[in-house]
């Protein structure tokens, strides 16, 4: 599972590194982040074909996901791979879930300062009873760590893992739960080092200081972070046997 990939110097990481960390690790299934692929907001059909072009099985997102309507009818397509967060109105394009004979994969908004949303919390068993018995492994797109951990625990043995996204900001807080459940607070992000948060640190200093609100524009060249996290999952047990960083460095 990899984390928010900002922007084109996120997506030539993700072209440049990921065929070779799935060939090496020999990996199944890649879930990763794009709701900052589309210069550094939203999806398109563009930025989620390179996704799929560089070994990504199901992207999923995040409050950005509104931002470019291009992608919207893909979103609405049947056993769409392309997930925006479940607990956003019904009436909005597309699902927060994708499942085939294999896994599952379940995208969710977290409720702590993410605008008017219902929470997380309060669908989850109906969307978990209507799945059949696979591993599900859930992004919760949330700032509140407190809230993915309680999140977590809440669904402890229940589903094979449960990272976090948003902050941009890799944790080394991984661990497996006592009933087989792999956590992650953050994944972080695939985007340039020399940055804030994958865009021009400039644009962001300006708004701490005076408040001026310049166009935040994504790095697209330089030294570029990839942060993911491996989970190896028990196919009969659905638990979770391990997880662990895959933390690289690249230049673009
Ligand atoms: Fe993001
Ligand atoms: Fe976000």
């Amino acid at each position: 599972m990899i984390g928010d990939i900002v922007g084109k110097g996120g997506r030539k990481t993700l072209q440049k590194l990921l065929p070779t960390i799935i060939k090496e690790n020999q990996i199944n299934f890649v879930i990763a982040q794009g709701e900052n692929s589309a210069g550094g907001f939203g999806i398109t059909k563009k930025t989620s074909k390179d996704f799929f072009d560089s070994g990504v099985d199901v992207i999923t997102s995040g409050n950005h996901i509104w931002d470019k309507s291009d992608i919207f009818e893909d979103l609405d397509a049947l056993n769409s791979k392309i997930l925006r967060p479940n607990n956003y109105p019904k009436e909005k394009p597309g699902t927060g879930v994708f499942f085939n004979n294999e896994l599952a994969v379940i995208n969710l908004l977290g409720s702590v300062w993410m605008g008017k949303i219902d929470s997380p919390f309060d669908s989850i068993n109906n969307i978990l009873n209507e799945l059949p018995n696979i591993p599900i492994f859930i992004d919760l797109h949330a700032e509140a760590t407190s809230e993915k951990a309680a999140l977590t625990w809440y669904l402890d043995g229940r589903i094979s893992g449960l990272v976090g996204t948003h902050t941009h900001v890799a944790t080394c807080d991984h661990k497996i739960l006592p009933q087989g459940t792999a956590f992650v607070s953050d994944l972080g992000m695939v985007g340039a080092k020399n940055s804030i948060l994958g865009f021009d640190k400039d644009a962001s200093l300006s708004r701490f200081f005076n408040g001026e609100r310049k166009r935040m524009l994504p790095i697209e060249q330089g030294e570029m972070i990839f942060n993911s996290v491996l989970i190896e999952t028990d196919n009969t047990t659905k638990k979770t046997t391990s997880i662990s960083r895959i933390d690289e460095h690249t230049i673009i």
